[in-house]
């Protein structure tokens, strides 16, 4: 059966390095045809009409056609995936409660919308920024979908993780398994090594402390903004890379001992508060993210989840302030 996959944000950077990776059917699978359907603001409606027509001179085998609106109304219509990347990015002289709200503007009525017309099987990933609050926002926006259902991406974070980390060992990154992102996806976030193995052992003991602590966690929590540095604009291809991932993975399952890192909607666990859209370590079973059991956590990282989830906090009660959730 055809699956519609509604993509927001359609004509950006990660829209572009997104939209035919999904139309060549890595997001779901090859046996699995996709209908593209593109949300946009009116002013990008004709970039987003010049992006369908290179979607169809691709001709690829899976794709079964293209919509393009600027209504959300129309775009979550049956879609049973939501990519929601489009999101206010923080401009010179905005406060952080002035991002909050405009994205408040964005995620709300996408997230009344998905409720109102999306399939009943509707899976969210939000990748614009903040990622787990617009989710969070979207999520509260649309009381009648499993709350379950709304996720933010840490798969970019998860992956720079296990890349520093091959790089340093000098180990393809086929070699670790059970990498961990915790908390939000900020600068604050925890890259865990405790618990990643490298060809079965505990990745931590096999790095010095002072490069664990000093150079892996700040370059995997500050990537994001070297690479606006370098680039002069944020990352695309690799975040369109890692929305593939989690989708992926989400429907078709994680590998047998291994797990992956998603925010996804917190049940208590590990003393997140309940309902905090933070990452954890996750598997996916039948269609469900679970949240990985029994992990023992020790000072050191106790106080750096402790630190992201209370920055979630803050963004919680910011938006609850603000009435958009
Ligand atoms: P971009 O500016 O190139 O594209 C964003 C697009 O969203 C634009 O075409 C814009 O017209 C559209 N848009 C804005 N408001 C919209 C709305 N209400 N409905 C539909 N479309 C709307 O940005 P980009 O590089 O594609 O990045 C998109 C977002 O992803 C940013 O917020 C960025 O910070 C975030 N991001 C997240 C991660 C992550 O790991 N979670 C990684 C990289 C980037
Ligand atoms: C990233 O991690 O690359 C992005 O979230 C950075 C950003 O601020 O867009």
């Amino acid at each position: 059966m055809t699956v519609k996959v509604t993509v927001t944000g359609a004509a950006g950077q990660i829209g572009y390095a997104l939209l035919f990776r999904i139309a060549s059917g890595q997001l779901l699978g090859a046996d699995t045809p996709v209908k593209l359907s593109l949300l946009e603001i009116t002013p990008a409606l004709k970039a987003a009409e010049g992006t369908a027509m290179e979607l169809d001179d691709c001709a690829f085998p899976l794709l079964r056609g293209i919509e393009i609106s600027d209504d959300p109304n129309k775009a979550f219509d049956g879609a049973s995936v939501a990519l929601l990347v489009g999101a206010r990015p923080r401009t010179a002289g905005m406060e952080r409660g002035d991002l909050l709200q405009a994205n408040g503007g964005i995620f709300g009525p996408q997230g009344k919308a998905i409720n109102d017309h999306a399939a009943d099987d509707i899976r969210v990933l939000v990748v614009g920024n903040p990622a787990n609050t617009n989710a969070l926002i979207a999520q509260s926006a649309a009381p009648d979908v499993p709350a379950e259902r709304f996720t933010a991406m840490t798969r970019l974070d998860h992956n720079r993780a296990l890349s520093q980390l091959a790089t340093k060992l000098g180990v393809p990154v086929t070699d670790i398994k059970k990498m961990t992102i915790w908390g939000n996806h900020s600068a604050t976030q925890y890259p865990d090594l405790y618990h990643a193995e490298v060809g079965g052992k505990v990745a931590a003991e096999q790095v010095e402390e002072a490069w664990l602590r000093d150079t892996f966690i700040p370059t995997v929590a500050k990537r994001g903004a070297a690479i606006i540095e370098a680039r002069g604009a944020s990352s695309a291809a690799s975040a369109a890379n890692a929305a593939i991932d989690h989708v992926y993975d989400w429907v078709n399952g994680t590998p047998e001992g291994d797990w992956t890192s998603a925010a996804i909607p917190s049940d208590g666990s590990y003393g997140v508060p309940e309902g905090i859209i933070s990452s954890f370590p996750v598997v996916s079973k039948d269609g469900k993210w679970e949240i990985v059991q029994g992990l023992e956590i020790d000072a050191f990282s106790r106080e750096r989840i402790d630190a992201s989830v209370r920055e979630l906090v803050e963004e919680r009660d910011a938006v609850k302030e603000l009435g958009l959730i």
